[in-house]
């Protein structure tokens, strides 16, 4: 599990299933000062606590709640946030220099609808988000392990997608996006061969196997790296119901 007392400075985050499979490795990565002074400052505003159970703002379900996986950077989720103001946004990122850098931007632009988990997104669905409670669950260019003795790391499997599916509010949105086509057509395999949930693909793209970029989401910083070396982006916007 994750302890993150911010009075404490960043701290270790470890799994709270030890020994099983990561999509991520655990790289500390070094803080910038701003980074390190915005999770000083601007943790207990944002952050959620994977030991506290349900976020208030799921409680206080007034509004459409997005939750996003791998946030990298952030400035996506920011960007969307500020698009949809009249939306919570919970981001789950396992990289505490990403999430240092999104807590400066999010004070620094004094946006108040986001919040935050230092975790892996396996163990905050499992522990802290109540089933069929999220509008919109997003995973953005996913690591995509590319070696073939690594694919079992990969965050979209046969085992994981239930996971994910279980906290989608009937009819809501799985939005997966990735440039690597062995990836996405892998996904379409996963939600074809799942049976928890009814699955359609959905804004689908005229005579393709995929959907058109929806207008909510803006290009993250992977896409721009797989654009700048002519990479296909490949949409999948799945509605979710019972
Ligand atoms: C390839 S990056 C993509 C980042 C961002 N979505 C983008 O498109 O620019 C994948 C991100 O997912 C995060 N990540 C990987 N596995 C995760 C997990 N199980 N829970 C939360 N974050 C995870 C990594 O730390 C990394 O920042």
């Amino acid at each position: 599990m994750v302890s993150h007392d911010p009075l404490q400075g960043p701290q270790k985050l470890t799994q709270s299933q030890p020994g099983s499979i990561r999509s991520y490795s655990l790289r500390r990565g070094r803080l910038t000062r701003a980074q390190k002074r915005a999770l000083d400052r601007h943790w207990t505003t944002y952050g959620l606590d994977l030991n506290a159970g349900v976020p208030a703002c799921i409680y206080q379900a007034d509004r459409p709640i997005v939750l996003e996986v791998g946030f990298g950077n952030g400035l996506s989720l920011l960007q969307q946030a500020q698009n949809e103001p009249e939306k919570c946004f919970i981001g789950i990122e396992v990289y505490l220099p990403n999430i240092g850098h999104l807590l400066h931007r999010l004070d620094a632009e004094g946006t108040t609808n986001v919040f935050l988990y230092h975790a892996d997104a396996l163990d905050v669905l499992t522990h802290c988000v109540p089933p069929l409670s999220i509008d919109r669950l997003q995973i953005y260019f996913p690591d995509p392990w590319p070696k073939k003795k690594h694919l079992k790391r990969r965050l979209i499997q046969v085992p994981t997608l239930p996971v994910f599916l279980s906290a989608i509010k009937p009819g809501g949105l799985l939005h997966m996006a990735t440039d690597v086509l062995d990836y996405a057509q892998k996904m379409l395999e996963v939600v074809a061969a799942n049976v928890c949930r009814r699955c359609e693909l959905v804004n689908r793209q005229s005579g393709g196997d995929f959907s058109s970029r929806p207008a909510w989401r803006p290009e993250t910083r992977f896409e721009l790296t797989g654009r700048a070396e002519n990479r296909q982006i490949y949409d999948l916007v799945i509605a979710v119901s019972n």
